[in-house]
Protein backbone atom coordinates (compact mmCIF):
# COMPACT_ATOMS: atom_id res chain seq x y z
CA UNK A 1 0.00 0.00 0.00
CA UNK A 2 1.38 3.70 -1.09
CA UNK A 3 1.74 6.24 1.60
CA UNK A 4 -1.28 8.26 1.73
CA UNK A 5 0.98 11.64 1.99
CA UNK A 6 -1.45 13.64 -0.75
CA UNK A 7 -4.80 13.03 1.30
CA UNK A 8 -7.13 15.57 1.12
CA UNK A 9 -4.98 17.24 -1.43
CA UNK A 10 -6.53 19.05 -4.62
CA UNK A 11 -4.37 18.61 -7.56
CA UNK A 12 -4.81 19.66 -11.43
CA UNK A 13 -2.45 18.77 -14.11
CA UNK A 14 -2.51 18.89 -17.75
CA UNK A 15 -1.44 16.46 -20.37
CA UNK A 16 -1.04 16.09 -24.06
CA UNK A 17 -0.44 18.68 -27.11
CA UNK A 18 -2.85 21.46 -27.44
CA UNK A 19 -4.19 21.71 -31.29
CA UNK A 20 -4.53 25.31 -32.54
CA UNK A 21 -7.04 25.61 -35.51
CA UNK A 22 -5.65 26.96 -38.69
CA UNK A 23 -9.25 26.58 -40.78
CA UNK A 24 -12.17 24.05 -40.11
CA UNK A 25 -10.10 20.62 -41.01
CA UNK A 26 -5.95 22.15 -40.26
CA UNK A 27 -4.28 22.85 -37.04
CA UNK A 28 -0.93 23.30 -35.65
CA UNK A 29 0.45 20.59 -33.09
CA UNK A 30 3.01 18.34 -31.57
CA UNK A 31 4.28 15.05 -30.54
CA UNK A 32 3.05 15.31 -27.30
CA UNK A 33 1.59 11.56 -25.88
CA UNK A 34 0.44 12.68 -22.46
CA UNK A 35 2.09 9.60 -20.88
CA UNK A 36 4.01 11.70 -18.64
CA UNK A 37 1.35 13.55 -17.37
CA UNK A 38 -0.84 10.85 -17.06
CA UNK A 39 1.43 8.80 -14.98
CA UNK A 40 1.97 11.49 -12.44
CA UNK A 41 -2.36 11.85 -12.52
CA UNK A 42 -1.96 8.33 -11.49
CA UNK A 43 0.66 8.74 -8.71
CA UNK A 44 -1.01 11.29 -7.17
CA UNK A 45 -4.19 9.13 -7.11
CA UNK A 46 -2.63 6.55 -5.34
CA UNK A 47 -1.08 8.49 -2.72
CA UNK A 48 -4.82 9.90 -1.66
CA UNK A 49 -4.89 12.99 -3.91
CA UNK A 50 -8.39 14.00 -5.60
CA UNK A 51 -7.09 15.02 -9.46
CA UNK A 52 -8.29 17.07 -12.88
CA UNK A 53 -6.61 16.27 -15.65
CA UNK A 54 -7.02 18.62 -18.35
CA UNK A 55 -5.73 17.04 -21.50
CA UNK A 56 -5.52 17.85 -25.06
CA UNK A 57 -6.05 15.62 -27.46
CA UNK A 58 -4.28 12.13 -26.59
CA UNK A 59 -4.99 8.02 -26.82
CA UNK A 60 -4.18 7.10 -23.75
CA UNK A 61 -6.87 5.82 -21.39
CA UNK A 62 -8.30 7.64 -18.36
CA UNK A 63 -6.27 6.77 -14.84
CA UNK A 64 -8.78 4.89 -12.65
CA UNK A 65 -10.03 8.13 -10.12
CA UNK A 66 -9.15 10.63 -12.29
CA UNK A 67 -11.43 13.35 -13.69
CA UNK A 68 -10.46 14.08 -16.84
CA UNK A 69 -11.25 17.20 -18.98
CA UNK A 70 -10.85 16.97 -22.30
CA UNK A 71 -9.64 20.37 -23.96
CA UNK A 72 -8.10 21.21 -27.56
CA UNK A 73 -6.47 24.16 -27.30
CA UNK A 74 -4.28 26.55 -25.06
CA UNK A 75 -7.00 29.13 -24.46
CA UNK A 76 -9.51 26.35 -23.16
CA UNK A 77 -7.28 24.15 -21.18
CA UNK A 78 -6.25 27.76 -19.43
CA UNK A 79 -9.71 27.98 -19.15
CA UNK A 80 -10.44 24.43 -17.88
CA UNK A 81 -7.34 24.65 -15.40
CA UNK A 82 -8.62 28.07 -14.17
CA UNK A 83 -12.05 26.15 -13.75
CA UNK A 84 -10.70 23.48 -11.13
CA UNK A 85 -8.88 26.24 -8.76
CA UNK A 86 -8.39 26.50 -5.83
CA UNK A 87 -5.85 23.61 -5.59
CA UNK A 88 -2.79 22.48 -3.86
CA UNK A 89 -0.83 21.52 -6.34
CA UNK A 90 -0.86 21.85 -10.23
CA UNK A 91 1.45 20.50 -12.46
CA UNK A 92 1.96 21.88 -16.17
CA UNK A 93 3.09 19.06 -17.82
CA UNK A 94 0.78 19.66 -21.35
CA UNK A 95 3.30 20.22 -24.69
CA UNK A 96 1.47 23.61 -25.23
CA UNK A 97 1.57 25.37 -28.45
CA UNK A 98 3.53 28.62 -27.91
CA UNK A 99 1.13 30.60 -30.98
CA UNK A 100 -2.09 29.90 -32.81
CA UNK A 101 -3.49 31.29 -35.87
CA UNK A 102 -3.98 35.24 -35.47
CA UNK A 103 -7.90 34.51 -36.58
CA UNK A 104 -8.89 31.20 -37.53
CA UNK A 105 -10.39 30.82 -41.08
CA UNK A 106 -14.27 29.83 -40.99
CA UNK A 107 -14.20 28.13 -44.17
CA UNK A 108 -11.42 25.46 -45.88
CA UNK A 109 -7.94 27.63 -46.36
CA UNK A 110 -7.18 27.47 -50.72
CA UNK A 111 -4.45 27.42 -52.54
CA UNK A 112 -3.53 30.03 -54.85
CA UNK A 113 -2.57 28.87 -58.14
CA UNK A 114 0.58 30.85 -58.26
CA UNK A 115 3.84 29.31 -57.66
CA UNK A 116 3.34 31.54 -54.18
CA UNK A 117 3.78 30.48 -50.67
CA UNK A 118 1.36 31.22 -48.01
CA UNK A 119 2.38 33.18 -44.67
CA UNK A 120 0.33 32.58 -41.67
CA UNK A 121 -0.02 35.27 -39.27
CA UNK A 122 -0.01 34.06 -35.57
CA UNK A 123 -0.15 35.23 -32.04
CA UNK A 124 1.17 34.28 -28.80
CA UNK A 125 -0.60 31.98 -26.58
CA UNK A 126 -1.37 32.69 -22.61
CA UNK A 127 1.42 30.74 -20.52
CA UNK A 128 -0.71 28.66 -18.30
CA UNK A 129 1.66 27.73 -16.08
CA UNK A 130 3.10 31.24 -15.08
CA UNK A 131 -0.53 32.49 -15.57
CA UNK A 132 -1.04 30.48 -12.43
CA UNK A 133 2.13 30.56 -10.71
CA UNK A 134 0.99 34.59 -10.76
CA UNK A 135 -2.14 34.03 -8.50
CA UNK A 136 -2.39 35.67 -5.18
CA UNK A 137 -4.06 31.90 -4.47
CA UNK A 138 -1.24 30.30 -5.79
CA UNK A 139 -0.88 26.06 -5.44
CA UNK A 140 2.68 24.97 -5.19
CA UNK A 141 3.31 25.10 -8.74
CA UNK A 142 5.39 22.34 -11.13
CA UNK A 143 6.74 22.99 -14.74
CA UNK A 144 8.87 21.02 -17.03
CA UNK A 145 11.49 22.04 -19.14
CA UNK A 146 11.99 20.17 -22.78
CA UNK A 147 15.61 20.99 -23.31
CA UNK A 148 18.40 20.14 -26.26
CA UNK A 149 21.13 21.75 -24.83
CA UNK A 150 22.47 23.48 -21.80
CA UNK A 151 19.70 21.98 -19.84
CA UNK A 152 20.49 23.16 -16.47
CA UNK A 153 20.72 26.90 -17.34
CA UNK A 154 17.58 27.01 -19.54
CA UNK A 155 15.69 25.23 -16.85
CA UNK A 156 16.67 27.45 -14.37
CA UNK A 157 15.96 30.37 -16.06
CA UNK A 158 12.84 28.81 -16.43
CA UNK A 159 12.10 28.45 -13.08
CA UNK A 160 12.83 31.85 -12.01
CA UNK A 161 10.79 33.81 -15.35
CA UNK A 162 7.87 31.51 -14.87
CA UNK A 163 7.90 31.58 -11.14
CA UNK A 164 7.38 28.19 -9.99
CA UNK A 165 8.10 26.15 -7.08
CA UNK A 166 9.67 23.34 -9.05
CA UNK A 167 10.60 22.61 -12.70
CA UNK A 168 11.53 19.06 -13.88
CA UNK A 169 14.19 19.19 -16.97
CA UNK A 170 14.04 17.00 -19.59
CA UNK A 171 17.37 16.29 -22.29
CA UNK A 172 14.95 15.75 -25.55
CA UNK A 173 18.16 15.03 -27.36
CA UNK A 174 18.85 11.67 -25.33
CA UNK A 175 18.08 8.40 -27.05
CA UNK A 176 15.04 7.07 -25.81
CA UNK A 177 13.55 9.91 -23.30
CA UNK A 178 11.16 12.07 -23.74
CA UNK A 179 8.10 12.46 -26.38
CA UNK A 180 6.29 9.27 -26.92
CA UNK A 181 8.96 6.91 -25.17
CA UNK A 182 7.57 4.89 -22.17
CA UNK A 183 10.70 5.95 -20.26
CA UNK A 184 12.86 9.23 -19.06
CA UNK A 185 15.29 10.59 -17.21
CA UNK A 186 15.09 13.89 -15.48
CA UNK A 187 16.36 16.39 -13.47
CA UNK A 188 14.65 17.96 -10.86
CA UNK A 189 15.65 22.17 -9.93
CA UNK A 190 14.26 24.54 -7.09
CA UNK A 191 15.51 27.11 -5.05
CA UNK A 192 15.91 27.04 -1.05
CA UNK A 193 17.41 30.28 0.15
CA UNK A 194 18.20 31.52 -3.64
CA UNK A 195 20.50 28.86 -4.55
CA UNK A 196 19.16 26.40 -6.75
CA UNK A 197 19.42 22.88 -6.03
CA UNK A 198 19.00 19.90 -7.85
CA UNK A 199 18.23 16.18 -7.99
CA UNK A 200 18.96 13.58 -11.07
CA UNK A 201 16.27 11.02 -11.61
CA UNK A 202 18.14 8.24 -13.86
CA UNK A 203 16.27 6.70 -16.67
CA UNK A 204 12.92 4.96 -15.96
CA UNK A 205 10.15 4.15 -16.76
CA UNK A 206 7.43 7.36 -16.92
CA UNK A 207 5.56 5.22 -14.23
CA UNK A 208 8.06 5.06 -11.68
CA UNK A 209 9.41 8.31 -12.57
CA UNK A 210 6.27 9.68 -11.80
CA UNK A 211 6.19 8.13 -8.52
CA UNK A 212 9.94 9.83 -7.65
CA UNK A 213 8.54 13.14 -9.12
CA UNK A 214 5.87 12.88 -6.57
CA UNK A 215 7.49 11.78 -4.07
CA UNK A 216 9.85 15.01 -4.22
CA UNK A 217 6.67 17.00 -4.47
CA UNK A 218 4.66 15.02 -1.32
CA UNK A 219 7.68 16.47 0.64
CA UNK A 220 7.55 19.77 -0.02
CA UNK A 221 3.75 20.10 0.36
CA UNK A 222 3.60 18.79 4.00
O1 LIG B 1 8.69 27.81 -22.07
P1 LIG B 1 8.44 26.35 -22.27
O2 LIG B 1 7.34 26.05 -23.23
O3 LIG B 1 9.67 25.53 -22.55
O4 LIG B 1 7.97 25.88 -20.82
C1 LIG B 1 7.52 24.58 -20.59
C2 LIG B 1 6.64 24.59 -19.37
O5 LIG B 1 5.68 25.64 -19.45
C3 LIG B 1 5.82 23.33 -19.26
O6 LIG B 1 5.53 23.13 -17.88
C4 LIG B 1 4.56 23.68 -20.03
O7 LIG B 1 3.45 22.89 -19.65
C5 LIG B 1 4.37 25.12 -19.63
N1 LIG B 1 3.72 25.97 -20.65
C6 LIG B 1 2.43 26.45 -20.39
N2 LIG B 1 1.82 27.28 -21.30
C7 LIG B 1 2.46 27.62 -22.44
C8 LIG B 1 3.76 27.15 -22.71
C9 LIG B 1 4.37 26.31 -21.79
O8 LIG B 1 1.86 26.13 -19.35
N3 LIG B 1 1.84 28.42 -23.30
Amino acid sequence: PVHQDLAGKRVVITAGPTREALDPVRYLSNHSSGKMGYALAAACVERGASVSLVSGPVTLPIPPGVNRIDVTSATEMLAAVESQLPCDLFIGCAAVADYRAAAVSEHKLKKTDADSGLTLELVRNPDIVATIAARPDRPFTVGFAAETQSLETHAGSKLERKRLDLIVANDVSREGVGFGSDDNAVTLLWKTHDQIRHLELPLQSKAALAGAIVDHIADRLT
